[in-house]
């Protein structure tokens, strides 16, 4: 059996946490990761039949049964990961009931999975239906996106369009748009219900208030998706009041053509 540690699988987790905090999105224990991996790679690392302990998980993940994730744990610090991997990690299989996750590696001082696993789990269900090379679901709260938070709607059409109208990335990075949640009670599984249920379209959904999932195949492509969303947060709240120029409909048109990317239905007037 190889050494855990070097494990590819947490080195990703290592330095998309530690990076995740360099960015001031994650302060304290904000933000959670749940990256899905194959029984196969986790195998050469660990007994798949030895589990340390079960943990109840609250809500029903039959379409995960046997599935493997590695977790961030609840109330662990993101710059803490890289320093002590098997305590701010989990490695958990869920089990045949579909209501029990199974904890292979990691929580070593007796901890848990984050708490806004519904929302992890739930997501998972929902992206894999829509991508089955679907893989990360990242959760973090960065700062200029919460603040966009606080003076646009939260209507989600508008919100992806002025998100469009601020960079000229935006379109061609996320061209299916970015879902928005109204500000809800989180750690529920009433808003992994919501989050989830906006995952069968969006990649990108924002919690008013609170902050952002980004999802993908790769950690790259979910902390893309955040940081993209993030940037553009920044300049939209940076130019607030003062605004002069905006990208029009007909060049964000000619981006999405120039691209073959289909934008977000009923966003651009053209
Ligand atoms: P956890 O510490 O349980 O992961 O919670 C952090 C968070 O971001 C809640 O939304
Ligand atoms: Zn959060």
């Amino acid at each position: 059996m190889k050494d855990i540690l070097t494990a590819p699988f947490i080195t990703e987790m290592r330095e998309t946490t530690a990076n995740m905090y360099r960015q001031g999105w994650d302060e304290r224990n904000g933000g959670n990761i749940s990256y899905l991996l194959e029984e196969k790679e986790v195998a050469e690392y660990l007994d798949l039949n030895k589990v340390i302990r079960t943990i109840p998980t609250g809500f029903d993940a039959s379409g995960l049964i046997g599935k493997i994730f590695i977790v961030t744990g609840t109330g662990k610090y993101f710059k803490n990961v890289d320093k002590d991997p098997e305590t701010n990690l989990g490695i958990v299989r869920i089990a045949k009931d579909g209501t029990t996750a199974e904890l292979l590696w990691g929580y070593k001082d007796g901890g848990k999975f984050t708490s806004e696993f519904p929302a992890h789990m739930m997501s998972h269900m929902a992206r894999l239906k829509v991508d089955p090379e679907h893989r990360v679901v990242m959760h973090s709260h960065p700062t200029y996106t919460i603040a966009m938070n606080t003076v646009c709607s939260t209507d989600e059409k508008e919100f992806t369009h002025k998100l469009w109208q601020s960079n000229t990335e935006c379109i061609v990075v996320f061209p299916d748009g970015v879902g928005v949640l109204p500000c809800m009670v989180c750690g529920t599984n009433e808003i992994g219900e919501a989050t989830a249920e906006k995952m069968k379209k969006f990649r990108l959904v924002v919690w008013t208030n609170h902050g952002i999932y980004g999802t993908g195949k790769t950690m790259d492509e979910a902390f893309g998706l955040i940081e993209t969303v993030e940037k553009t947060a920044q300049i939209y709240m940076l130019s607030l009041g003062h605004v002069v120029n905006v990208i029009p409909d007909e060049i964000l048109k000619g981006l999405a053509d120039l691209w073959g990317l289909t934008p977000l239905e009923g966003v651009l007037k053209v």
